[in-house]
């Protein structure tokens, strides 16, 4: 929630701390999910893919080299080879020893606290995924929460997801223009409960039909003030930005 500068009315907006509040803190770490809430957003997103011996983790690539110490596929490394990496180091010296989350992990701390959107990174590469996500946040009770969302950029598992857990709000990401076609956004619709195209694509076309045809419309993602006042121009119901004040100071 936020108000606007010129206007003077309250506008309800979601704020989603994109990977965290990772613009102050390593991404998908405790760090930034801790960030977040301080900073009172309304979601932390999360990227989940799954270890070698099929452990669950908080992680953005599909391979640690970017925001670890180490090297090499995450499919391809155990959990005990993840927990060993450094994943707040290369953010700044104070964040060393950060480790990669367990999904779990996340739910335990976060349940109750902020709502948490979760992102199946790559699917297509972890089979059944989908149902090791639904038998985790049925152990939290989380599976007809209000405050969870699933996204992906592979609508095909975002499918099976609805039908496995037709109780929580289901998110289609979209980067390509050919998935902002009235057609295709009437499809989505069958299974998606929000559709959640990248900035660069929106129009208030675009964001009028997706809500007509009953889907919420979120977009991503804000690094900088200007980028804040873009999409904020735009009659959409939730943010995801790397920076929360950004949004919530508007
Ligand atoms: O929430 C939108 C965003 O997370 C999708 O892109 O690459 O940051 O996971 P990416
Ligand atoms: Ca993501």
């Amino acid at each position: 929630v936020f108000v606007p500068k010129s206007a003077g009315e309250v506008r309800h907006l979601f704020t989603i701390a994109h990977r965290g509040a990772s613009g102050y803190a390593p991404e998908n770490t405790i760090y930034a999910f801790d960030k977040a809430v301080e900073m009172k957003a309304d979601y932390i997103e999360i990227d989940v893919q799954r270890s070698k011996d099929g452990k669950l983790v908080i992680i953005h690539d599909t391979t640690v080299n970017r925001t670890t110490n180490g090297a090499g596929a995450v499919k391809d490394l155990t959990f005990k080879e993840l927990q060993r990496l450094d994943a707040g180091g290369w953010k700044g010296k104070h964040f060393s020893g950060a480790k990669i989350p367990l999904f779990e992990e996340v739910l335990a701390r976060y349940k109750g606290k902020i709502g948490i959107l979760i992102e199946l990174k790559s699917p297509g590469l972890y089979p059944g995924i989908e149902e090791e996500i639904v038998n985790k946040l049925k152990q939290f009770n989380l599976d007809k929460h209000k405050k969870i969302i699933i996204q992906s950029f592979n609508f095909k598992s975002m499918k099976k997801m609805k039908q496995l857990l037709p109780d929580v709000q289901i998110g289609v990401l979209v980067s390509k223009k050919k998935n902002t076609t009235e057609q295709a956004i009437k499809d989505f619709s069958s299974y998606a409960d929000y559709y959640n195209p990248s900035f660069e694509l929106l129009t208030d076309d675009m964001v009028r039909t997706a809500k007509e045809e009953g889907m919420k419309v979120l977009s991503w993602t804000v690094r900088s003030p200007e980028a804040a006042d873009f999409l904020l121009s735009y009659n959409i119901d939730a943010v995801a930005t790397d920076y929360p004040d950004y949004v919530l100071l508007q």
